[in-house]
């Protein structure tokens, strides 16, 4: 099945390339701004610590101890007895299909403000900034349906040419040039006097704003953001050297995401209060904030501006990438689909779906394809991120914690971990990731009470 496996960088970067994405540019800066701020970013941080880390050990084990796509790996690691239902675990790689369909609308928006960098059509007033993102969402169907075929096309036909040779160059330089942007954008943004209120809005908690929403969506997005509980990163681990030092990696990828969310929203915080008050955006945060900061900047600002939706893009593909390949690599490798076929189906499918969830945010159909407190685009996204993505994990979890041997998996991390640092691993793949998990969904669902 591998005519490649990654190098060690290449494997670190492909994993950073898949966890940093829109997740961290777009939905984090703009959750945080309507869930309230520090609270919000405290749950996250702390369910990626003692949760978040311990599921992506537990991932990258699944894949690398044996190399085969998600269902085929639950298949092989389970007990004799129990094969038939583990493997059914590994088809959480077909969430995936759901969240590309959102995501590449997403993509679409951002390959479309990169086209209007480039014709340098900024507003430097963040009241117009606003109108042309509204605008564009609630009216400007056919240029979005257009940008979402191309934002559709480009993923499936890298996953097309196979994840690994493509995705280990293309991180290569760009997650770096992603990086330096970011750190020029956040050194101007700490020259605003709006900084220091920016910094208390994410990093100010008041508990108060913590409700069983708050709680799940905070879970749910350090799961998004470390793409963990849907096999993606499962699947690039089974192309990774079996030397991979499993922890140390987990735990370079997790920092460097963090790193990504925490300026990006230290920067579009900054830039929003700049020149308005309120913090609560919604989706249109990244690309409301920042073009008007961008226009303000003159000449510089937009060569800045075309650097970053340039960086963005690449950052959002190799994230969409990841989402798609668990996918494909089950269908083609037990079901004897070819690649271009299955890359072809599966692309239809998500194009199609997404087109409903953008005709979801535009005026003329928002009422036909709202579903009780949701449009399609939001109930997409909130069912894939705060349910499909805890479960997953919580399978997870519990085949790691309980199913696979526990000699296998000590021997599996050997050359990362000592013996403190299992143990507490252990103790949190067993007890704190699935009942923590769990409490939150079902404290959200109300069947706590
Ligand atoms: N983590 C990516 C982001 O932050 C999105 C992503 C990639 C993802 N692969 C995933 C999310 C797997 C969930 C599951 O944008």
């Amino acid at each position: 099945m591998h005519t490649h496996y990654f190098s060690r960088l290449g494997f670190i970067l492909a994993v950073a390339g898949s966890a940093i994405g829109l997740g961290n540019i777009w939905k984090f800066p703009y959750m945080t701004g309507t869930m309230g701020g520090g609270a919000f970013v405290l749950v996250y941080l702390f369910t990626v610590l003692i949760v978040g880390i311990s599921l992506l050990v537990a991932e990258m084990l699944i894949g690398n101890l044996t190399s085969k796509d998600t269902v085929s790996a639950f298949e092989e690691l389970a007990p004799k007895n129990s094969k038939k239902i583990w493997k059914l675990g590994g088809f959480m790689a077909f969430s995936g299909l759901l969240i590309l369909t959102f995501y590449s609308v997403v993509i679409g928006w951002i390959f479309y403000y990169l086209f209007l960098a480039f014709g340098n059509s900024f507003y430097s007033d963040i009241k117009a900034s606003e109108n042309l993102f509204v605008g564009f969402l609630g009216n400007d169907i056919w240029t979005q349906l257009f940008a979402h075929l191309l934002a559709v096309i480009v993923t499936f036909s890298i996953v097309y040419k196979g994840v690994k040779q493509g995705i280990e160059k293309i991180n290569l330089i760009l997650m770096p040039l992603l990086i330096v942007i970011f750190l020029l954008l956040l050194g101007y943004s700490i020259s605003l006097p709006s900084f220091g209120k920016a910094f208390h809005f994410l990093f100010d908690y008041d508990f108060s704003k913590i409700n069983s929403e708050t709680l799940l969506m905070a879970v749910g997005h350090s799961f998004f953001t470390l793409s963990i509980g849907m096999g993606a990163i499962m699947t690039y681990s089974a192309s990774a050297s079996k030397k991979t030092k499993i922890f140390r990696d987990a735990i370079i990828i997790a920092l460097l995401d963090t790193t990504i969310a925490l300026v990006a929203g230290l920067t579009i915080f900054s830039f929003l209060f700049n020149a308005i008050d309120e913090p609560a955006k919604g989706p249109g945060l990244l690309f409301i904030a920042l073009p008007a900061i961008f226009a303000q900047m003159d000449f510089v600002g937009q060569f800045i501006s075309i650097l970053f939706f340039i960086a963005v893009s690449f950052a959002a593909i190799t994230s969409a990438i990841s989402i798609a390949e668990p996918s494909i690599s089950i269908t083609t490798n037990r079901y004897k689909i070819s690649r271009l076929k299955a890359v072809v189906i599966f692309a239809i499918i998500v194009y199609l779906v997404g087109a409903l969830a953008l005709l979801s945010n535009a005026t003329e159909f928002s009422n036909a394809l709202t579903f009780g407190s949701k449009n399609l685009f939001d109930w997409l996204d909130y069912f894939t991120t705060a349910i499909l993505l805890p479960v997953g994990g919580i399978i997870i979890a519990i085949f790691v914690g309980y199913i696979i041997p526990k000699n296998v998996t000590r021997k599996a991390l050997d050359n990362s971990m000592n013996d403190t640092i299992f143990k507490f691993w252990l103790f949190s793949v067993r007890y704190i990731a699935p009942i923590g998990v769990a409490i939150v969904l079902l404290n959200e669902s109300g069947l706590l009470g």
